[in-house]
């Protein structure tokens, strides 16, 4: 797999790379539990993001309330500390459910990428969960970091202006992952390595999708907006942060 070629639009895309201090940190094996969790947390609310747009945007109930139930169990371990599902059986599920349906070309672009990309960041957050399990990391629940939420403060607040924001802010995100998942890499042992590389495509290739599904949804030209986000982000990645996370700026 060639790696460099993955990487290189998301490394323009994004205005930063990912501060020394931040690897320093993070390739220090005592955070590895913080940093597993945080991963974990991080793939699921990547699918919850995409569940919920489809939910917003496609007026399709059947389809939509199916979404809901396939994240369900992942949400009630999660978020609401229920019992761990059995989660091999819940991905061979995964695609058998009904899947929301529309006439509208631009929704049905929305539901393709989003349900494949649901699909993925599901098949990543039991990968994490295995290596947790394996290396006998417990779940415990931690506070988000405050990334995420920096970049919606920015979210215009009238649609579809919204959906744009949102579609872009998503876009960022999964970047930051790509480069974070490939700077971190090297300084893993052989199964996180393999592991982290192994997750560079698609990543790389979920940012392309938000990007392009917000350009298709924008009448005018998005680049001020990406512009926008691409500075709000690099400041929350190479400002001091307080709180360790996977998406955090400089620890202090
Ligand atoms: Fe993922
Ligand atoms: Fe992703």
């Amino acid at each position: 797999m060639d790696y460099p070629q993955i990487l290189a639009p998301v490394l323009t895309f994004l205005q930063c790379p990912t501060p020394q201090a931040w690897i320093d940190k993070a390739r220090d094996p005592q955070h590895l539990p913080l940093l597993l969790t945080d991963h974990l947390v991080c793939e699921l609310k990547a699918a919850q993001t995409a569940m919920l747009l489809v939910r917003k945007y496609v007026a399709d109930k059947e389809g939509a309330d199916a979404l809901l139930a396939w994240l369900h169990p992942y949400e009630a371990f999660a978020f609401r500390a229920g019992p761990e599902p059995d989660f091999i059986a819940l991905q061979k599920q995964i695609g058998k459910s009904v899947m929301p349906q529309t006439d509208d070309p631009w929704g049905r672009k929305l539901i393709d990428s989003m349900v494949l990309l649901i699909k993925e960041e599901l098949h990543h957050f039991w990968q994490v969960r295995e290596i947790m399990q394996a290396r006998e990391i417990p779940y415990v629940k931690i506070t988000a970091s405050r990334y995420a939420k920096g970049m919606l403060s920015k979210v215009r607040t009238h649609e579809p202006l919204t959906l744009i924001d949102k579609l872009i802010c998503g876009a960022y995100i999964e970047a930051r992952s790509c480069e974070r998942f490939a700077a971190l890499a090297p300084h893993q042992d052989e199964e996180l390595k393999k592991f982290y590389l192994s997750l560079l495509r698609s990543e790389a290739r979920h940012y392309q999708d938000y990007l392009a599904l917000a350009q298709q949804v924008s009448e005018e030209d998005i680049t001020p907006r990406v512009k926008l986000f691409g500075e709000v982000e690099a400041e929350l990645i190479s400002t001091p942060d307080e709180e360790f996370r996977f998406h955090s700026g400089v620890p202090v």
